[in-house]
């Protein structure tokens, strides 16, 4: 592991951020350069990528990829598609891409075929089956996410008589609501763990199992499934019908896996393949396109760029398109599980930033809440915009409405608005209490903020494939630059094991070895 602060690279990219970096002006880089929508745009498989309103030049890019090289990328990237074990606080291999690997091909690949076979087998004969309509999963993290981000965006593509239904919080608000609407007899629980000892997961399918018993329910074969590594803790649990996956997919990257059986019974095996597909496709584009076009690594490069240079702490994802809804979240997970890091994979405590806080809504609807801040707040946030161009709707006025927003935000970030603009378009007795001068300062938009536009064709299956891939690669891109473990989450354990602690204290009442404000505040919600 070279890691990215010790190259020449770096020590030539903090030169170009002092000299030139620092200051790029988009608007000025625009009227220099004609051809820069065409040098920093990108065409991967199924996403073409705008990366001209980013603060970078051809010399920027230049030497992000002498620091890709130097940093050895692709070496890095090669060990982890052969399946070495990159992960190596946890001594495992990181082959999610085996997961969507065709026939044949990539590590594993009898395994793989064999659960993917039998998983879409199974989900057909769900799709068939007209007396089970409600489909729960429950599952939290990567055993959520993914399935609940993918079902709404390829809605189109969704059985319509099959309702999925989404379970995570161990907050009993999210279950109870639920079942009040479900019935026993049609309903069918998937429930969804990698380790399959997840406490909010096992508790909720507890819940599940007690509801479905006490409702008459008897054939907990029929109505309760489970993708998980842990089978026989399934089984235990009383489970017998479990597709399997293996300990070398990251929960964050499992949606390919058994934990896609949600996405399966909405999109059905033709489908989820063309899922795969994309993401495949996307692999394939990072495995073999050079650097210098080789979407996911100029994109990991921003962000290396944005956090360490510019120290930018955070992103915004403004997917145009409802339903992507669920995509930031999908993408907090995926990024900043991943590479929210403090050492390097040798343990030394990192001099320089990781992993930004990734966070967004749908347009419009952040337009109207929080693009205020982005507009002129005082914190420079790049905004990641992604839009589609065929809906599957046929509202040809709202789509152009939709696209013309999306166009207008990034075009307003870069643009701006200057103090005299501003005071031209002022009417003099436009305020009451304000003199002229002073209502132009307010209505000014610094204007050279950054973005970058995502346009996918059509949100397909294997469109939104090759997109999440293109996010995974990213990921893994920074988080190799700066010489981390991106596949471990440490940081997750310290809360469980309090947890352990608190939960006997909240029956008993002992608070002794507490520190006085948990004490206090766990004495107050008992009482
Ligand atoms: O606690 C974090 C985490 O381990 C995530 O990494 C994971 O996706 C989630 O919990 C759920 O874990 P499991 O699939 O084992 O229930």
């Amino acid at each position: 592991m070279i890691r990215c602060d010790t190259t020449e690279a770096w020590a030539a990219l903090s030169g170009h951020y002092e000299a030139h970096g620092r200051d790029l002006d988009l608007r000025e880089a625009f009227a220099r350069d004609p051809g820069r929508f065409g040098a920093l745009s990108f065409a991967a498989p199924e996403v073409f990528a705008d990366l001209s309103k980013n603060l970078l030049d051809a010399a920027t890019l230049r030497f992000l990829l002498d620091l890709a090289r130097e940093c050895g990328l692709e070496a890095q990237r090669d060990a982890m598609l052969r399946g070495a074990p990159v992960n190596t606080t946890e001594g495992r291999a990181v082959l999610h891409t085996a997961l969507r690997a065709p026939k044949g091909e990539g590590p594993f690949s009898a395994e793989v075929r064999a659960v993917l076979d039998a998983m879409l087998g199974y989900a057909e004969r769900v799709r068939a089956d007209d007396g089970l309509t409600d489909i729960v999963n429950i599952g939290i993290g990567g055993s959520d996410l993914g399935p609940q981000m993918v079902v709404p965006a390829l809605d189109a593509f969704c059985h319509p008589g099959r309702r999925l239904h989404f379970v995570s919080n161990v907050d009993g608000h999210d279950i109870a609501p639920l079942l009040r609407r479900l019935d026993p007899q049609r309903t069918l629980f998937i429930v969804a763990s990698k380790t399959f000892t997840t406490q909010e997961t096992m508790a909720n399918a507890a819940v599940a199992r007690d509801w479905f018993v006490a409702g008459g329910g008897t054939d907990i074969a029929r109505h309760f499934a489970a993708t998980t590594t842990n089978v026989a803790a399934a089984a235990a649990f009383g489970i017998s019908t479990t597709f399997g996956f293996w300990d070398w997919v990251g929960g964050r990257y499992s949606l390919w896996s058994a934990i896609g059986l949600p996405i399966a019974i909405a999109i059905g095996a033709e489908n989820f393949r063309a899922l795969l597909d994309g993401a495949h496709a996307m692999d394939r584009h990072f495995a073999t396109a050079p650097l210098a076009r080789n979407l996911p690594v100029l994109l990991g490069l921003l962000d290396v760029w944005y956090r360490n240079f510019h120290h930018f702490t955070s992103r915004s994802v403004a997917p145009y398109h409802q339903g992507l809804k669920r995509l930031p979240a999908y993408l907090q997970q995926l990024e900043m599980e991943s590479n929210g890091k403090q050492v390097d994979l040798d343990g030394r405590a990192l001099p320089f930033a990781t992993s930004p806080v990734v966070w967004g809504e749908p347009g419009t609807n952040g337009q109207h809440a929080y693009f205020q801040m982005l507009h002129q707040g005082s914190d420079v946030i790049p905004v990641e915009f992604i839009v589609v161009k065929h809906p599957t709707h046929a509202h040809a006025d709202l789509q152009a409405k939709l696209v013309a927003n999306c166009l207008a935000q990034s075009q307003a970030l870069m643009l701006g608005k200057s103090v005299d603009e501003a005071r031209a378009e002022t009417a003099p007795t436009a305020s009451a209490t304000l003199d002229r001068e002073v209502l132009a300062r307010h209505r000014r938009f610094p204007g050279n903020r950054p973005s970058t536009t995502f346009v996918l064709d059509a949100l397909t299956p294997r469109a939104l494939g090759a997109l999440v891939a293109m996010y995974e690669h990213r990921v893994f891109t920074s988080g190799a630059l700066w010489g981390i473990d991106s596949f471990d989450q440490w940081g997750v354990e310290l809360g469980k094991a309090l947890a352990g602690d608190l939960l006997p204290r909240l029956a008993s009442g002992e608070v002794a070895g507490l520190d006085a404000s948990t004490a206090g505040l766990l004495a107050r919600l008992r009482r």
